[in-house]
């Protein structure tokens, strides 16, 4: 394969991508988290390197190989995963594909016991990172967000378009059995209108990505 950052179409590009879930610690052993497996955003991460592109991939914890010629950063909560991406601009193209906590909790620094009853837990917003992305002067030239939704997936992923001044994002219908799969079908919504791009393996969608934006 090429030498990342020296050959292809995306030569010279910076691509920023988060993958896998974020956690939230409750107390030292447990965690709030989101159902992710990161194998979207790993495979997005290795086919920008494939195409030449400088990659930093932000990973939450998942159990995955690190793509070749791709610069990762390991976080755990969502506060991490937004200070790492924050580090990482400048970027030309970014990919947010994280299943990012969209809150969290006032952990507790001893373990809770059971024998005490269920917790009260008080939960609190995280940032959002791609919608801070989308705000910022130094906003990456391509902004693409992710939406996994069980109903009204296009309405979803089009009012989350706007709210968050992505440029794309790539909706999947998660209500079927996507989730830790190999496959996915997804949408394309950007402001001139939704494709389809039917069914695929999370590498044929990584790869269709990229060659769109080549
Ligand atoms: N996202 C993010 N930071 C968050 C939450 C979401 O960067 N705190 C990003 C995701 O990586 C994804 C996009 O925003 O690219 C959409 O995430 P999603 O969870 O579908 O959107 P939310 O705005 O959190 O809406 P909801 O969970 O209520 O559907
Ligand atoms: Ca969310």
């Amino acid at each position: 394969p090429p030498l990342a950052g020296s050959e292809g179409p995306l030569a010279g590009k910076h691509v920023l991508v988060t993958a896998g879930p974020t956690h939230e610690p409750i107390d030292p052993v447990r965690v709030l988290a989101n159902r992710s497996s990161g194998k979207q955003g790993f495979a997005i991460a290795a086919a920008a390197a494939r195409a030449g592109a400088r990659v930093t991939l932000v990973a939450g914890p998942v159990s995955l190989p690190t793509p070749f010629g791709v610069t990762r950063v390991d976080v755990m909560t969502a506060v991490q995963m937004r200070d790492a991406v924050i580090a990482a601009l400048p970027a030309d193209i970014a990919f947010m594909v994280a299943a990012v906590a969209d809150w969290r909790v006032a952990a507790s620094a001893s373990k809770l016991k059971k024998g005490d009853g269920p917790p009260e837990l008080q939960f609190e917003a995280n940032p959002d990172i791609l919608r801070e992305l989308g705000e910022r002067p130094d906003r990456p030239g391509l902004l693409i967000g992710f939406a996994a939704e069980t109903d009204d997936v296009i309405a979803n992923a089009t009012a989350k378009l706007e709210r968050k001044k992505a440029d794309w994002i790539v909706a999947n219908d998660v209500s079927g059995d996507v989730m830790g799969s190999d496959h996915n079908r997804v949408h394309i919504v950007t402001r001139d209108g939704v494709t389809d791009m039917g069914a695929m393996t999370k590498a044929q969608v990584a790869q269709m990505l990229i060659d769109r934006i080549s």
